[in-house]
């Protein structure tokens, strides 16, 4: 895949039109997670040579990615559906520009590795996403603590160390990000770096393992407590890593599931991964088992309301909220949700009333009065996962919703219209 494909609104642009047509039933595969592939694709920037990625989604950001990387001196092919081969041809150039980091936020795990491989960088700055500014103090005060020094001017960060040297770092929130910098730009670092309360999602320990496979030192992954000693550049090697399931997405198919009564077999999803949304879904009444495949799942009865809290993992993600607010818009009773990590990630409520949800919010509690059923009308995606919520919506409402803003749907979405239809779906793409 060498095409870009742009975040940016399309000139012509692409709906999903969905009618509510009763339950789904059947077979739905689950890809590799956007969150991990992206950091893994940024990670071959530390040492030359050949990488193969398997398990990769096919979604927007990975060809941005892709066109970030090439610019920074990795080249991406796609030699069969759902394979990566990146090429890293030993000459980086530490600069990643404005047009190619604004499109997606993970082009800030470049950072990290352009700073460590090449003693500097030149990054624009990483923007916000539609629910809110995303600062990035954390990364660069851990990269301060192991020598970096920064320069901020005219949108754009510039950091310089010769080489970056071991430091303690504790961290006051398990950021995701920031984490994924440390962890990576420790790799080269001059001794022993020690990250507390490190992020510890799935997709963390994925770069975790990848980094380890090529050679890193790291220890505590998937614990709140990494400690990575250094290592030189000779002493990696690229490497072959399937890339770890998608829990989002897997999620994202359990919840239609649940809102249209249906009954799925949720293939390749990590029930591992996803132990707390599980329970939590259990309590709302769907039937989950664990198989060898991945997660089987129905709903044989109207769900049932709970409370929830977003919170880091092994807690209830943020990103799988529009889609909880979504099954408990049709649950029976009253749920309360608490965002705790983006306060402003609200804004598809209104798209979700439109449609008929009873939802009223309040700085970062989402009151949700169930209703028997949503009735369809015409809503905008305002990023990836309100976007899946909204198909989700759309297939719990009466009539047709029609779905505008699928660009961001496409940034972390693998043919959600297409599997979705494979389960019986009255969905198409327009
Ligand atoms: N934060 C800071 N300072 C920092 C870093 C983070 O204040 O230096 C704050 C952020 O502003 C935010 C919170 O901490 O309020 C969470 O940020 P974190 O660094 O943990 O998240 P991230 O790395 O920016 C990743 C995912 C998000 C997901 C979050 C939380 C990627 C590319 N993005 O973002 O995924 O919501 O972790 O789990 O991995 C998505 O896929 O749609 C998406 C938004």
């Amino acid at each position: 895949m060498n095409a870009s494909v742009d975040a940016i609104e399309p000139l012509e642009p692409a709906t999903i039109v969905v009618r509510g047509n009763g339950p789904l039933a059947g077979t739905v595969h689950v890809p590799g997670a956007k969150n991990s592939v992206l950091k893994l694709m940024a990670t071959t920037i530390l040492c030359d040579g050949a990488f193969e990625l398997t398990n990769v989604p096919d979604i927007a950001d990975v060809a941005i990615m892709g066109d970030l990387l090439a610019a920074i001196g990795v080249e991406m092919t796609r030699p069969a559906a759902g394979e990566l081969v990146l090429v890293n041809t030993g000459r980086i150039t530490p600069v990643a520009p404005y047009e190619l980091v604004e499109r997606i936020r993970a082009s800030i795990n470049v950072l990290g590795p352009l700073l460590t491989r090449c003693g500097e960088v030149r990054l624009s700055m990483p923007g916000g996403d539609d629910f809110g500014a995303r600062p990035i103090d954390m990364h660069v005060a851990g990269l301060e603590a192991m020598g970096a020094e920064f320069k901020f001017s005219h949108g754009y960060l510039e950091a310089r160390a010769d080489r970056l040297h071991g430091a303690d770092i504790a961290f006051e929130f398990p950021s995701v990000g920031a984490t994924e910098n440390l962890m990576t730009a420790a790799v080269l670092a001059d001794g022993v770096t020690t990250i507390d309360n490190a992020a510890r999602e799935p997709e963390i320990t994925d770069l975790g393992e990848f980094l380890v496979a090529m050679g890193a030192k790291i220890d505590g992954i998937g614990t709140s407590t990494l400690v990575i000693e250094g290592v030189d550049q000779s002493d990696l090697h690229p490497v072959r890593h399937h890339t770890v399931p998608d829990r989002i997405q897997a999620a994202t198919y359990l919840a239609a599931c649940a809102v249209t009564g249906g009954e799925l077999d949720v293939v390749g999803a990590r029930a591992d991964h996803m132990t707390m949304l599980l329970d939590r879904f259990a309590n709302m009444g769907l039937e989950i088992t664990t198989t060898d495949l991945g997660i089987h799942v129905s709903a044989d009865q109207r769900l049932r309301s709970i409370d929830v809290a977003t919170l880091p993992y092994p807690g209830i993600a943020t990103d799988y909220k529009p889609l909880i607010i979504t099954m408990l818009a049709v649950a029976d009773g009253v749920g309360i949700v608490t965002e705790n990590l983006y306060p402003g990630r609200f804004r598809y409520v209104e798209e979700l009333q439109r449609l008929g949800a009873d939802v009223r919010t309040s700085g970062h509690h989402a009151v949700v009065r169930g209703v028997p059923r949503l009735s369809g009308a015409p809503v905008k995606a305002h990023d990836i996962r309100a976007g899946a919520a909204m198909v989700v919506a759309g297939l719990a409402a009466e009539g047709v919703t029609t779905i505008s803003g699928v660009h961001h749907i496409d940034r972390g979405y693998d043919d959600l219209v297409g599997r979705l239809q494979q389960v019986g779906a009255d969905i198409e793409r327009r």
